[in-house]
């Protein structure tokens, strides 16, 4: 099977948080598993370097908007690696290549008749010369009547623009703008409604509920052309006589993203992306819940125009993390920033908490509470301390080698039927239930050790002694594989103590006789302290 996994791709304005690692990690997780399962994988990502925020924040800080995407770009990189991300290709949307292929795409849906030029009415503040950008419009929302940004309302999630937002003001001066003339490129997205319709019906079942709910009520209104061309200094300029001094529309430019990067990917490691992109393949494409419709309409609009067949078939959009009971605000410094956590906190401790604690369904809160207390109760002190006791126990009392017993048909039968459950969760983008999962089996193998008090049975009866210690390093074996989509960290140092290699999504059974490597410490302890230390710091550098 060939799988395609796609994730959103990050402004380049600045620091990733908490929210975008919770909506983000669940691709890294699917694409591990596949890769374990012996499937294809290809997953891509990349730094968004297009967008009027870019352009703000350059002007502020009086640097190019190149600077500011590159220091963000280098600064993505380094906490996804911190982070174990394992992106087949990670690029960025300034790339010459990615330019080129947006131009040609759009070159080719204009020649194909799915791109036409419209003269239309826009907003202009006389007071900043120039068009607005959709989201430094603000007005009343035509649907809910809360306060919207022209490009989406963030209350009720429709895709708006300017012109349907009543009472506008300009975000970047406060004044009221007018409306102009001006001639700009849209794409028929109309064009695409029963296509769209037709690959919900028939993927629906493999979405989460927001994307689908999300996706079936522009659908039930009726779906739009839309504007393709921006008047904006910063992005890929529109191909086409006339519009030239125009630009993409960002995220035209950044979901083809997807495409572009795949076939960059190819070119350098001489693979094929076709195999990625034919009917054949399963693509995923994970983000969070305000990233929807451009995944589940415009994206398969714009591939199916161009050529391709394969529409999104599992559509992961989370909801929101909270931090400490509020919203996360950029503005307001009201998050937990990565550059931070990554130097103080050990990856797989972030990533079991962000899974455990994943706002997949509902939204759900990060509090420095939470994350101590899960890292100490169940990341360390049940799962780092089956590994530890165990193996310290083998080395001690069995010459440092896996003790010859048998396995428990039992455990065995527990074991093939996790390798089923898990993959299926995981398949589903189920995380957060795979992960609870595992971990009460982790729980009723410490039950098991202690039941079977391997520390009186090594005085006196050496045969069940043996039995025990073999079961216990058989589950922890399987363990490791089974967590290695989660936690590759602590999941890489177990395969290497007891020697597993090798990709297989099922049964392991560690050989008698394997020497144990020497056992290193796998969580670290997390002091109470750091709760209050972390919340405190956290409240006097927000604003
Ligand atoms: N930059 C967008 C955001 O942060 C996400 C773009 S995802 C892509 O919300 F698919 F369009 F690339
Ligand atoms: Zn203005």
């Amino acid at each position: 099977m060939n799988i395609f996994i796609g994730g959103a791709w990050p402004y380049a304005n600045g620091s990733l948080h908490i929210g975008h690692i919770a909506a983000l990690l669940p691709g890294d997780v699917i694409a591990r598993y596949y890769r374990v399962k012996g499937d294809k994988v290809l997953y891509v990502s990349g730094s968004d370097c297009h967008g009027t925020p870019i352009s703000i924040r350059a002007k502020r800080e009086g640097v190019l908007p190149k600077d500011i995407a590159d220091k963000y770009h280098a600064e993505f990189k380094r906490c996804f690696e911190r982070l174990n991300f394992s992106y087949d290709y990670y690029g960025r949307t300034d790339d010459e290549f990615h330019k080129r292929e947006v131009q040609e795409a759009i070159v080719l849906l204009y020649n194909k008749g799915l791109i036409y030029e419209k003269e239309v009415e826009q907003i202009y503040c006389q007071h900043c010369n120039q068009f607005l950008p959709d989201r430094y419009v603000e007005g009343v929302c035509p649907k809910c009547h809360s306060i919207a940004r022209g490009d989406q309302c963030d209350n009720c999630g429709a895709l708006l623009e300017p012109l349907e937002l009543s009472d506008r003001k300009c975000k970047l001066c406060n004044s009221t703008p007018i409306v102009k003339n001006t001639k700009q490129v849209y794409f028929s997205l109309s064009k695409f409604q029963n296509t769209i319709k037709e690959n919900l019906d028939k993927t629906q079942s493999n979405w989460r509920v927001n994307a689908v709910n999300n996706t079936e009520r522009y659908l039930s209104e009726g779906l739009c052309d839309r504007a393709i061309s921006r008047d904006l200094s910063l992005g890929i300029d529109i191909p086409i006589q006339g519009f030239r001094d125009k630009k993409v529309y960002v995220w035209i430019d950044a979901v083809l993203g997807y495409l572009t990067m795949s076939k960059k990917w190819a070119f350098s490691s001489q693979k094929s992306y076709e195999d990625f992109w034919d009917e054949n393949a399963t693509s995923y494409y994970i983000h969070g819940k305000d990233n929807i419709p451009f995944h589940s309409i415009i994206l398969p609009a714009l591939i199916n125009g161009i050529g391709y067949n394969k529409l999104p078939d599992r559509i992961i959009s989370s909801e929101y993390l909270t931090l400490e009971g509020k919203k996360i605000s950029t503005s307001n410094n009201w998050a937990v920033w990565l550059p931070d956590i990554i130097e103080r906190y050990n990856s797989d401790a972030l990533r079991y908490f962000f899974i455990i604690n994943a706002p997949e369904k509902r939204d759900t809160d990060f509090s420095w509470r939470e994350f101590v207390n899960s890292n100490n109760g169940e990341l360390l002190g049940a799962y780092g301390n089956l590994v530890n006791r165990t193996l310290v126990f083998a080395k001690k009392y069995f010459d440092s080698k896996i003790p010859n017993g048998k396995v428990s048909i039992n455990i065995k039968e527990e074991i093939d039927n996790l390798y089923e459950v898990i993959g299926n969760l995981i398949e589903q983008g189920n995380l957060k239930v795979a992960l609870e999962k595992i971990f009460e089996f982790i729980r009723s193998i410490n039950k098991y050790f202690d039941e079977n008090a391997p520390w009186i049975t090594v005085k006196d009866n050496f045969e069940a002694c043996s039995n025990t210690i073999y079961n216990c390093i058989y589950s922890i074996a399987n363990l490791a594989n089974l967590l290695s989509p989660f936690l590759p960290e602590s999941s890489g140092k177990i395969k290497a103590w007891l020697a597993i290699s090798g990709n297989r999504w099922e049964n392991i059974e560690p050989k008698y006789g394997v020497s144990i490597d020497e056992v290193t410490i796998l969580f670290e302890r997390l002091d109470k302290k750091i709760i209050e230390k972390e919340e405190y710091s956290l409240v006097n550098s927000s604003k």
